[in-house]
């Protein structure tokens, strides 16, 4: 049989009983699909000798802003996905916050128009609970590309909010997926806003969304999930108290259970005062960027299996919006383009291994949200890939970014791991920095 694509002399981090390892090997792909893994002449139409390379399964960014429809000005799906690809990333999940929220059939089905044809990376896109649309939820999780319910319990960008426990409940009894949810107490942010207001400092920040904040609604969201049985994966988590909660918790629950959890690389690799004095409202985010001893202690979550999945939570905002007053500002930052390279840069510096890197980037994402044909080196899943180099030094710059905001807080980081190709089902779409062809990404198929 003449393969497609023959990928050779890579060390493939493969998934071999149980668990994530490192083979030397040739890896094929065929139609799409992984053809080969092993030793012995195959025979391809395209050759990659990735001597010296890292085969890793494509990344998936399962939580990207990516602002289209209505914030175009910002981002939108091809210059988010380009972003992506480039950055190493082959599979995005995009977030309802947008104008119109994407809250009803009829929104999410013009997002997936949109997105035909014009996605470098594959995608899925989440629909947002809402007091309005709770009977329409148990649907609208269900349809074909949709990667189920995202909630704010805490307003952020835009108008999606869910601040009570009753709507809550009824949210969590809509439906059976995993409902993914923005963990901060509205009631808490309401009352202490007034700090900000009259400080208008933004190292105050963490200070107005304190840790009370954000734990009094991961409590909150336990209880009902316990309350109800839904499986809930809670979003950003920032703060050593909830890691410590979520710890305990999962202790009781078997492995991808009732609770996953999400941690970003910008709240691994930035902290307070710092990241505030270093970039201002640039480094404004929600849940915020808290004191060193959370930043220890989400290192310490990801390396004791507390944390499930690594997601950019990519959140462009243009730089005129960024330099207005605080706290007129709009809250987050771009990150689907330098996840990889900053979290391979992590890895050359010992904070986790390219095998848990791979665990919370790929395969964990399989089992979270259900996405079976992607995340793992494995004969016949879905052959995207993502290859990298360990040992390249480069720079980030944001004039390498290509998110239509064109600026990243890594600006200036010199990093040592580097993607240097992305492929989508057995074709190389990025080498080297550049794309190759044109938009190839397709929907991300689950299983419900
Ligand atoms: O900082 C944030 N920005 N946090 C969010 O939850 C939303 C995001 C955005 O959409 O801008």
């Amino acid at each position: 049989m003449k393969h497609d694509l023959l990928i050779k002399n890579a060390e493939a981090l493969i998934f071999k009983n149980g668990q994530i390892t490192k083979e030397q090997m040739s890896v094929a792909a065929k139609d799409g699909k992984i053809s080969h893994l092993g030793s012995g002449i195959v025979d391809a139409t395209k050759v990659v000798d990735a001597r010296g390379l890292h085969l890793l399964p494509g990344v998936i960014d399962s939580q990207v802003h990516f602002r289209e429809p209505g914030l175009t000005h910002k981002e939108d799906l091809e210059s988010g996905t380009r972003g992506a690809l480039l950055g190493g990333v082959t599979s995005i999940f995009e977030m309802p916050n947008t104008v119109p929220a994407t809250t009803t059939e009829d929104a999410f089905q013009k997002k997936m128009e949109a997105a035909a044809g014009r996605c470098w990376t594959h995608y899925a896109f989440f629909v947002g609970g809402s007091p309005e649309n709770v009977e329409s939820l148990k649907y609208l999780e269900q349809l074909e590309g949709c990667s189920g319910t995202k909630i704010f319990m805490g307003s952020s960008t835009g108008s999606l909010l869910v601040e009570d426990d009753p709507t809550l409940e009824r949210i969590f009894r809509s439906g059976s997926r995993r409902v993914i949810l923005h963990s901060e107490d509205e009631y808490v942010l309401r009352e202490r806003k007034k700090i900000v207001l009259e400080s208008k400092k933004v190292t105050d920040h963490p200070v107005w969304r304190n840790v009370d904040s954000a734990l009094s609604s991961t409590q909150r969201l336990l209880a009902l999930s316990e309350k109800t049985g839904r499986p809930v994966h809670v979003l950003h988590v920032t703060s050593q108290e909830e890691m410590e909660l979520l710890f305990r918790e999962k202790q009781k629950l078997p492995k991808f259970g009732r609770v996953t959890v999400e941690v970003l690389p910008n709240h691994l690799s930035l902290w307070a005062p710092d990241c505030y004095e270093r970039l201002g409202t640039y480094a404004q985010q929600n849940p915020p960027i808290r004191e060193k001893r959370h930043w220890e202690a989400l290192w310490k979550a990801v390396n004791n299996g507390t944390v499930d999945v690594l997601g950019s939570d990519h959140a462009p905002h243009t730089r005129e919006e960024k330099d207005k007053e605080y706290p007129g500002t709009p809250s987050g930052m771009p990150g689907v383009q330098t996840l990889v390279p900053v979290m391979l840069n992590h890895v050359h510096e010992g904070r986790l291994s390219l095998e848990k890197f791979v665990e919370i980037a790929c395969e964990n994402q399989r089992h979270v949200f259900g996405c079976t044909q992607k995340g793992r080196i494995e004969l016949g899943l879905d052959a995207d890939f993502t290859l990298v180099d360990l040992k390249k030094k480069k720079k980030i710059e944001n004039s390498w970014i290509a998110s239509r905001v064109g600026w990243t807080p890594f600006d200036g980081l010199n990093v040592t791991g580097w993607p240097t190709h992305s492929i989508l089902l057995g074709e190389v779409r990025m080498q080297e920095d550049h794309l190759i062809g044109s938009p190839a990404g397709k929907k991300v198929h689950f299983q419900k």
